[in-house]
């Protein structure tokens, strides 16, 4: 079952903004500075589209995007953005669904592969990895633990609580370094947000 977050698209950012300040923020504009100009930009999950306004305070024009979001009202938040000079194509579809071309310079994951089991997220990250050309970059940012206590017990709120609302299927997180790792992809650059529950990662694919 897809991890829809048409429940929580109301609140989502509040409450991420409450419980974790600014690092959700801080962890994906770690990201987006790489992406260089003029470029094709995939962005996947990308919730109530904030990210938006800010890829365009930093390419305010040249930017040539596809937005794709699986839950409605996420959407129709995301459409409202302020994407100043540049093209956003938005799909209101799963990832898996989409027929997009194999054409982008970047894709954005913005917390979206740590909601997967270890079975659909391979799903998931083929149909992605098939989107980015070869010396792409891909730019992810997910929750990891790194054996503090607090970072489990936040893990497993946000799973139950994900899961009454929106669906997440995921009970634990999947192993996401392997399956770039898998893929032959390079691991350029990465940043901890929160006391490294969450990872900011740059990985270049290379085949
Ligand atoms: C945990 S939320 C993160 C939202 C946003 N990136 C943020 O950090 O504020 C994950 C988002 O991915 C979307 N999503 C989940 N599965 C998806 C799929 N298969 N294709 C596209 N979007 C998906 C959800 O609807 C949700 O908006």
């Amino acid at each position: 079952m897809a991890a829809n977050f048409n429940n929580s698209a109301w609140f989502y950012d509040q409450l991420a903004r409450l419980v974790y300040g600014r690092a959700l923020v801080n962890a994906q504009v770690y990201l987006i500075q790489q992406i260089t100009e003029n470029s094709k930009v995939l962005i996947v999950g990308g919730g109530t589209g904030w990210i938006l306004e800010q890829i365009s305070m930093i390419h305010p024009e040249g930017l040539d995007m596809v937005y794709v979001e699986i839950s409605a009202n996420m959407m129709a938040l995301s459409q409202k953005r302020n994407i100043g000079g540049n093209k956003v194509v938005f799909v209101n579809d799963a990832i898996e669904n989409a027929d997009l071309l194999p054409c982008f310079d970047f894709v954005f994951t913005p917390f979206l592969l740590d909601n997967f089991t270890e079975e659909n997220l391979g799903i998931l990250f083929n149909s992605i990895d098939k989107l980015l050309k070869k010396d792409g970059t891909w730019l992810s940012a997910s929750f990891q633990l790194t054996g503090k206590w607090w970072q489990w017990v936040l893990l497993k709120t946000m799973f139950v609580f994900f899961r009454l609302i929106c669906n997440v299927e995921a009970s634990k997180l999947p192993d996401i370094g392997r399956r770039f790792a898998d893929n032959e992809y390079t691991l350029v650059k990465q940043k901890g947000f929160f006391g490294n529950f969450m990872a900011s990662r740059v990985y270049k694919k290379s085949i």
